[in-house]
């Protein structure tokens, strides 16, 4: 495989207990329909401070949202990917972009709203926010960029970093093959649509795969899902999984890890993983669920934000 450096990167430049007042330039939703996922893209400007300049792409802002919690503690430090590129949102320093969902849950009758994402889904242009950050130091776009491919796995907001990366690329002028696979329940849940399909018509070496989960059924009865993009959409994929200079990245949901590594052995990409135990041994399709979520790590081709 091709070396790759990764950038040196600054690291909590302010902490909770230092944060920086960022303002709220933007705050829109951002899915392809109103729908009752809520996601929305919010820009903060950091000018005046010394995060100005700072983020990488792939990188993490802190957010401290008021007040406190149940046990009268202030509310914990939330962490948001970076969705703007590392030159800033429209090419500003000073602005940093995030995608965020309204969480909602109801539990036993009880209907709960996510402390921070509500905050922030809640505020105005003009309004204050503590901040924090940059955090992360290996979820990022190697040095030479340019001289790999790239196959990017989303669900959901998970596709906050890959939108940064996927602008950063091609405003370097990315020859080489880059591919985005994103999972949403529903064609209305469809993340930054209109930026996508843009690119898709623009460049020929990207490749925008949408797996919507809840709308149709694969003809096994299983649900359209990121990892059964590597079979539904080999003839994509497999060349630019197969190539030697690829690399990937997954963001979004845990459970999506384990399928997608099963996934890779079963069509022979087992440069992606670092395998454990005996499983090295034996034939992918003998692996177990349980054997595969303990004993499969991404290998150094393989980079993941997943929770
Ligand atoms: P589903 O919930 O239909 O099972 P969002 O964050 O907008 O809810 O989207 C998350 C997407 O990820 C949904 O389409 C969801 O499908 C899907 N998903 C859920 N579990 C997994 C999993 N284990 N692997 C991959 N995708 C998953």
């Amino acid at each position: 495989m091709a070396e790759f450096e990764l950038p040196t990167v600054d690291l909590n430049v302010y902490s909770p207990k230092n944060p920086a007042e960022a303002t709220i330039v933007e705050n829109y939703v951002c899915t392809a329909e109103s729908s009752p996922n809520i996601i929305r893209h919010i820009t903060f400007d950091v000018s005046g401070t010394d995060l100005d300049g700072k983020f990488k792409v792939g990188q993490s802002i802190g957010v401290l949202p008021p007040g406190e919690d149940h046990r009268g503690k202030p509310h914990k430090l939330r962490l948001y990917s970076v969705s703007s590129p590392s030159k800033g949102e429209n090419g500003k320093s000073n602005l940093v972009s995030t995608t965020v969902k309204r969480a909602m849950d109801e539990v036993d009758g009880t209907f709960y709203m996510g402390v921070c994402s509500n905050y922030l889904c809640n505020l105005k242009p003009g309004d204050k926010v503590k901040v924090t950050g940059p955090s992360g130091r290996r979820y990022l776009l190697p040095t030479n960029a340019k001289d790999f491919n790239y196959v990017f796995f989303a669900t959901g907001t998970g596709i906050a970093p890959f939108r940064g990366m996927i602008m950063e690329l091609f405003e370097q002028g990315i020859t080489n093959q880059v591919a985005l696979i994103f999972g949403c329940p529903y064609r209305t849940d469809v993340i930054y649509p209109n930026y996508l399909h843009e690119m898709e018509a623009k460049h020929d070496n990207f490749h925008y795969i949408k797996m919507i989960s809840r709308e149709d059924r694969r003809q096994d009865g299983s649900k359209y899902y990121v990892q059964t993009a590597i079979d539904d959409h080999a003839d994509t994929l497999s060349p630019i999984l197969g190539a030697e200079n690829t690399l990937i990245y997954l963001c979004g949901m845990k459970g999506m890890e384990t399928g997608i590594y099963q996934n890779l052995a079963k069509h022979g990409f087992f440069s992606y993983l670092t395998l454990k135990g005996d499983l090295a041994d034996r034939d992918p399709s003998t692996w177990t669920w349980e054997e595969a979520k303990k004993m499969i790590k991404p290998s150094v081709r393989t980079f993941e934000e997943v929770y």
